[in-house]
């Protein structure tokens, strides 16, 4: 379980810096709730068992990256942070994986800054780690784009 010096973030929050690691943490919330939107509709358009299933799997670690990003925004800051709204998802299966390509190497960038911008060494490892996470996926969606040939 995260554990986090309260003390510690007061004392950075002073200082000016938290202000923009929270509105980060905010974000990569959102980001996270938009995928796990879009790759439910994604899902079901797989062309295969194969990719439904890895796609599913993919969909499963947006749910995880949620929750840890949730979770954090919450020890920061004591307050729960809640999506307002969802953008529209692509309409179409190859659409659907060249948006998840694009998004998933932006926020391979996004989470890296992150992690390098963070002065709290909890919050860097946990965008350093799902940044892993996401250039892997970033890396399926292509290999399903390639298979397919559209
Ligand atoms: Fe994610
Ligand atoms: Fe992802």
């Amino acid at each position: 379980m995260m554990n986090f010096d309260q003390g510690e973030f007061r004392q950075t929050a002073e200082q000016g810096a938290d202000g923009t690691q929270i509105e980060r943490i905010a974000r990569s919330i959102s980001g996270e709730y938009q995928a796990v939107h879009c790759y439910e509709i994604l899902m079901n358009e797989a062309k295969s068992e194969r990719e439904k299933r890895q796609i599913a799997e993919i969909r499963n670690d947006e749910i995880r990256h949620y929750r840890i990003f949730s979770s954090l925004y919450l020890q920061l800051t004591g307050q729960a942070y809640t999506v307002h709204q969802t953008e529209m998802c692509p309409n179409t299966y190859p659409e659907g994986l060249r948006h998840a390509i694009e998004d998933e190497q932006n926020t391979v960038d996004f989470y890296l800054e992150s992690g390098d911008k963070a002065q709290n060494p909890q919050v860097r490892s946990i965008y350093y780690r799902i940044a892993k996470d996401e250039q892997q996926h970033a890396v399926w969606f292509l290999y399903f784009y390639t298979l397919n040939k559209f």
